[in-house]
């Protein structure tokens, strides 16, 4: 089984970790923050080419006012504290999502994260952030109608290959394996498009938990998985 070379995120269960600590659900996130800063060395030492991950979601904002600036603070200082040391360390990052409504100061953070780092090569980052895939995909279906109706692009030569190209994660290879913590088997509108044919796992462990060991676990676990792609295994083409 070939290595996992892409992989996905949905960093749950920040609230249930602090709640069990009888912590407010913001130390929750401050942790999760340090699992996520983990999670990019292990991805990198472990040798896997993009790591995607969760950071906020376009529902996200119906959270309560002070959660919603507490995690916009906390992406902020990510992408400008961290950023020295991401570069230092061969990390290319990428904000994924939909840049329409984000504030300008925060736009240039980002602009400035992903131009400083656009050549590195030991790990790429996606942050998705107020990101969601049916919004993804329906900017993705915009662009093309218009460019359509403006006589640029040819209606039949809209392909999988096509949209898959304009996708926010344009470039990347295949997405193999998308993990999930804190317990609930829920896609929660991340990557759908990209998931086609990912392995999927989820696991029990609060992200505010999570390390290299439950990453290296995620990857032999996958290594161990047969993937089909619709077609026949290896057993059954033996006896074919
Ligand atoms: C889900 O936990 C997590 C989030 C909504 C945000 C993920 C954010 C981080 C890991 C930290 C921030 C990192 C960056 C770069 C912004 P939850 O609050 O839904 O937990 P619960 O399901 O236990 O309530």
């Amino acid at each position: 089984m070939a290595a996992a070379r892409h992989v996905a995120i949905i960093m749950d269960g920040n609230g249930r970790w602090a709640a069990a600590r009888g912590l407010p659900r913001s130390a929750g996130h401050r942790a999760g923050v340090e699992a996520l800063r983990r999670t990019v060395r292990a991805a990198g030492d472990l040798g896997i080419e993009v790591l995607t991950v969760y950071a906020f979601s376009s529902e996200n904002w119906s959270r309560p006012k002070a959660e919603v600036s507490d995690l916009l603070g906390l992406f902020r200082l990510f992408v400008d504290r961290d950023l020295k040391k991401l570069h230092e360390n061969g990390v290319r990052v990428r904000m994924i999502g939909n840049r329409d409504t984000l504030s300008d100061d925060l736009l240039d953070l980002i602009r400035k994260a992903e131009m400083l780092t656009v050549d590195n090569r030991r790990l790429h980052l996606n942050i998705a952030f107020n990101y969601g895939s049916r919004d993804e995909i329906a900017r993705v279906m915009r662009d093309l109608a218009l460019e359509a109706a403006a006589g640029n692009l040819d209606a039949s030569e809209i392909s999988e290959d096509l949209i898959s190209s304009r996708l926010d994660t344009a470039g990347d290879p295949p997405l193999d394996l998308l993990i999930r913590t804190g317990g609930d088997t829920r896609l929660s509108n991340f990557l759908m498009w990209q998931l086609s044919y990912a392995e999927l796992l989820f696991v029990e462990t609060h992200w505010p938990d999570f390390g290299l060991d439950d990453l290296a676990s995620a990857i032999s676990e996958f290594s161990g998985r047969e993937r089909r792609y619709g077609g026949l295994g290896a057993a059954e083409t033996a006896t074919a």
